[in-house]
């Protein structure tokens, strides 16, 4: 498998056994780590990280990785540069990539990581837009095969807002992969009816599904993995929060839907999650909407079916693998 010169900006570019091959050499590479193996293969070269919206894993796992692979890293943040205010992505990509061998775009439109993806000239990884997370994807997949062994034929549920980034790829990714993705939300958070439409074709190959309802019972019934995400992404006005409480609550992942999909049944959530609301935002919700916890419970969140500090790890070994791939594997690995 070569992808070397691929940009990364969303799983719908990718074929499952271009996914899995990522997926394997994250595991590969995650081994090497755990024995203490240096994998410095790109001394001398650069990254740069631009953020338009804030991070904590994605950027810890790009600057990890990049000084793991032996990389120097450039953090550009929401404030720090001139793109998009002074300077165009257009020229920002041509500067960028006369200085760096990749660079991470983590903002707003997918057309913003697509444009700076056309004019750079080296490759463009998306650490998150309002359409897709696809870095995500590859550290949930990697913790799902870990924990069960294999993902085909897995049933993924997703609860919460299927529309945004989250829900679009995971049902992305799952439906690649053989797995059956369930959006389990109202009607009014049903992922967009082209997208659906597309995965269908994917799950048709693959031996997967899609799946979309409203009722939780079913909906979560024998899941092996209930996911969840928080119900007001970032970049979305305050506004929201009052009709998203309203709307979401239903389907906020319990005690009671983790029985319902079964003992075997996982929880992942991509983080950070509002579960104890001991946050300064989460204090100020509970505050104002008298609540104790939004689309996840403590109780879940800390349980022993709940993965998510695994998942968070893996963001850095598959975002690594992603770097890898790309910019070339090393001939004498
Ligand atoms: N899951 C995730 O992307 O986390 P950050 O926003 O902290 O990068
Ligand atoms: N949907 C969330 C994901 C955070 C990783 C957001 O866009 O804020």
């Amino acid at each position: 498998m070569n992808l070397k010169g691929r940009n990364f900006l969303t799983l719908k570019d990718f074929t499952p056994e271009e996914i899995t091959y990522m997926i394997d050499l994250a595991a590969e590479l995650k081994a090497k780590k755990k024995a203490g193996e240096l994998h410095e293969y790109y001394k001398g070269k650069n990254i740069a990280l631009i953020f338009e919206k804030t991070s904590t894993r994605t950027r810890c796992a790009f600057e990890v990785a990049a000084h793991d692979l032996g990389m120097g890293s450039t953090y550009l943040d929401p404030t720090g540069s001139q793109i998009g205010k002074k300077e165009s992505i257009a020229d920002t990509a041509r500067v960028l990539g006369r200085m760096y061998e990749g660079i991470e775009y983590r903002g707003f439109g997918q057309d913003i990581v697509e444009e700076l993806a056309k004019y750079a000239g080296v490759p463009v990884w998306n650490g998150l837009t309002n359409e897709y997370h696809p870095t995500q994807m590859l550290a949930d997949m990697l913790t799902i095969r870990e924990h069960f062994g294999d993902l085909k034929g897995r049933r993924l549920v997703y609860m919460g807002d299927a529309r945004y980034n989250m829900g679009n790829s995971l049902m992305i990714a799952c439906s690649k992969l053989g797995m059956h993705f369930v959006a389990c939300t109202t009607k009014k958070y049903f992922p967009n009816q082209e997208l659906v439409d597309l995965c269908r074709t994917y799950a048709e190959a693959s031996g997967g599904s899609v799946t979309l309802t409203e009722d939780v019972q079913t909906g979560t019934k024998d899941a092996d993995v209930i996911y969840t995400d928080v119900w007001v992404s970032m970049g979305e006005p305050d506004e929201v929060w009052e009709e998203r409480i309203k709307d979401l609550t239903p389907y906020k992942v319990t005690a009671d839907v983790m029985k319902n999909a079964g003992e075997k049944a996982i929880f992942l959530h991509c983080l950070p999650a509002f579960h104890d609301l001991k946050t300064k935002i989460g204090k100020e919700m509970g505050e104002r909407f008298n609540l104790t916890d939004m689309e996840v419970t403590d109780e879940v969140f800390e349980s022993a079916q709940s993965h998510v500090f695994d998942e968070a790890e893996n963001r850095m070994h598959t975002i690594k693998a992603v770097m890898v791939a790309t910019l070339g594997e090393p001939e004498n690995k």
